[in-house]
């Protein structure tokens, strides 16, 4: 059944825990990852059409190498045609993004954009997927992508795709400040294995639990969240990107509790210790000229929803 225009929002992540083991056979990591749903949304819309059509407004909807495709190579294209051969339904429907979520920033955007476009998709088209088949659904479009419909907190294990919730006692405050061209992540991930093979990192025999990070989120204080934050591909990150070093100085000199880098980066993730601090830190970092987007959000938000 198709009729009305609609609309789902999915909302950008931080990975306030980030631990790779090896290199696996299939070409993905271990990962213990703690992922943290902040409010920040991209919102997939669809309208009746003949076959699928799509059209990207918003942040990279531009020319250039942040540039969102707007064809079948598009998770969203991706996400439309597998939801459609799992529910034996014809692949109808005019698509489009609207971004706020930065490109290639290490915020899985496209991995909103995709749990975004299942979640309206499947409303649009009345195929009542269920929890479970969108799950799996969105594990095969990509890793993030689960966590991306599920939102809140949680922890991501196997290549990340497997997601269980995890409880946080208070909201954070973070800015997000997002340093020149995006990064690749497969780039970032290889990188990462040739400091190990090279020994300028130590080689793991399994991902870094996220347990301090867990325990933090657990009892809601703001300094031992700080003290436990961690991403190993931080490292392999600066070594691509040397510049980011002063970016992520910049975050601290503006008066972050802590930060790192966000997934694969470049975004730079400071945690603020209140609201108020998190403006002034915005404010702050958005004259220094080292970032081209700096925004202040607040997490945990729920993952992919039907917007009203
Ligand atoms: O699953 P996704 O398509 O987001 O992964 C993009 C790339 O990131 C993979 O092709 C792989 O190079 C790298 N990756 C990885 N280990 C993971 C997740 C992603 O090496 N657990």
């Amino acid at each position: 059944m198709t009729g009305a225009a609609v609309s789902a929002r999915a909302p950008a992540k931080v990975n306030v825990h980030l631990g790779v083991g090896p290199l696996r056979a299939d070409g993905f990591h271990e990962l213990h990852t703690v992922y943290l749903a902040v409010a920040l949304f991209d919102t997939v819309t669809a309208r009746p059409g003949e076959g699928l059509s799509l059209t990207v407004s918003g942040e990279g909807s531009g020319a250039g190498p942040g540039h969102v495709p707007g064809d079948r190579t598009n998770l969203v294209w991706r996400a439309a045609e597998l939801l459609a051969a799992h529910a034996g339904v014809p692949a109808d429907a005019a698509l489009d993004i609207t971004k706020s979520i930065p490109v290639a920033g290490g915020l899985a955007g496209g991995s909103a954009d995709a749990a975004a476009a299942l979640v309206a998709l499947d409303a649009f088209w009345g195929t009542r997927a269920g929890r479970e088949d969108l799950l799996d659904l969105a594990a095969q479009l990509g890793s993030d992508i689960p966590f991306s419909l599920v939102g809140g907190v949680a922890l991501g294990t196997g290549r990340g795709e497997q997601v269980a919730p995890v409880l946080a006692a208070a909201a954070t405050h973070w800015v997000l400040g997002i340093a020149g061209e995006g990064l690749s992540t497969p780039a970032v991930y290889g990188e990462l294995d040739r400091m190990r093979a090279a020994g300028r990192l130590l080689d793991p025999e399994g991902p870094a639990s996220g347990a301090p990070v867990i325990a933090a989120l657990r009892s809601g204080a703001v300094a031992d969240l700080g003290a436990a934050l961690a991403n190993d591909l931080q490292a392999p990150a600066l070594g691509l990107r040397p510049d980011l070093r002063r970016a992520l100085r910049s975050a601290e000199d503006a008066g972050a509790v802590a930060v790192l880098l966000s997934g694969s980066g470049p975004t730079v993730a400071a945690l603020a210790a209140d609201e108020d601090s998190a403006v002034r830190i915005a404010a702050e970092l958005a004259g220094v000229g080292v970032f081209r987007t700096v925004r202040a959000v607040t997490g945990p938000v729920p993952g992919a929803r039907l917007v009203p």
